[in-house]
């Protein structure tokens, strides 16, 4: 196996490891237990744990350990995974399988779904909040970073202009562009980023991480549009042809699939650039560029 596979195995099984720490049953939470099932539930179906994998392999480029960074890894898989629940919706996306699995509304109710993805969305603050290892201020500007990138101006604030883009007939590159940015972007940035919180590194490196993440962030989202028409529901683990279905402009129905591939491409070159800025990167261009050629 090379030095890439088995370090992306090693971030892949400490994430699955870390998880489980969170979000057991208690004495308190007796009567929670279908609300806790239904987040496990989507949680620990296990997806690629990309955003972990870069929180963890920022922290040790930039020279920590990854165990200091176990909390904010974990957190941003739950943000993620929240995305994810609503996402299916039927008021979204309204997609029936998940990860390989029915989608949490589907395996428990609608309303269940509602609340397990609200519960995910909140229970990372208090995890980096009691977090051991990190101190005060990198917990400040953690969890500063995160809120900004999930809420209004992040990854909702993206699902918000793609449902109000599914009525329209005037989405143009602009548009998209800024869509994935927020949808996708911001939650792969604030990922790169808190690994070089944790790691302590200069505002300046920081910056260059978050601006990696950004990047990759827009190939990652032209990669998974031309998947939903190239792919299968058994490859994928989510339906394909979810975008057609819903009239959503994206670049493949801008540009066609071979433009979108180069938009894809040269948006990882971008990201790659960034790079530069960082110390020890040569997993994290490997990984830059495995993402671009992924299959699922
Ligand atoms: C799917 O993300 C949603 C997008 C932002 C494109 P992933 O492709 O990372 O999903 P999992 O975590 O592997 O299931
Ligand atoms: C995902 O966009 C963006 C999220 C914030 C979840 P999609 O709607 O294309 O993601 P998939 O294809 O359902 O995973
Ligand atoms: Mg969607
Ligand atoms: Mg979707
Ligand atoms: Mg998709």
């Amino acid at each position: 196996m090379s030095n890439f596979n088995e370090k992306m195995a090693e971030y892949v099984e400490f994430t699955e490891k870390e998880l489980k720490k969170y979000n057991d049953y208690n004495d308190r939470n007796k009567q929670q237990v279908n609300l806790i099932d239904a987040m496990n539930y989507s949680l620990r179906a296990g997806g690629k744990r990309i955003r972990p994998v870069l929180v963890f392999a920022f922290c040790e480029a930039l020279g920590a350990d990854k165990e200091i960074a176990s909390a904010p890894a974990c957190a941003i898989e739950m943000e993620h995974t929240f995305s994810l629940i609503h996402d299916d919706l039927p008021a979204m996306d309204n997609d029936d399988y998940r990860r390989g699995q029915l989608s949490c509304h589907k395996k428990y109710s609608e309303a269940t779904a509602i609340l397990a993805g609200d519960a995910l969305a909140v229970l990372p603050f208090e995890i980096i909040a009691d977090a051991k290892e990190l101190t005060a201020e990198q917990k400040i500007q953690i969890i500063s970073f995160l809120a900004n990138s999930v809420g209004r101006d992040g990854m909702i604030g993206g699902q918000v202009i793609d449902m109000e883009n599914e009525n329209r007939t005037d989405v143009d590159e602009e548009n998209l562009k800024n869509m994935y940015r927020c949808k996708t972007g911001q939650l792969l940035a604030v990922s790169c980023a808190m690994g070089a919180i944790c790691a302590d590194a200069s505002g300046e490196t920081i910056r260059a991480a978050a601006e990696y993440g950004l990047r990759l962030g827009f190939a990652f989202q032209i990669i998974d549009d031309i998947l939903d028409v190239t792919s299968t529901l058994e490859e994928l683990g989510k339906p394909v042809g979810s975008d057609a279905e819903k009239n959503k402009t994206t670049f493949i129905t801008l540009y066609g699939i071979e433009k979108a591939k180069e938009l894809a491409d040269e948006a990882t070159s971008q990201a790659l650039e960034w790079l530069d800025a960082i110390d020890n990167n040569e997993f994290l261009k490997e990984l830059t560029e495995v993402l671009l050629r992924r299959k699922k």
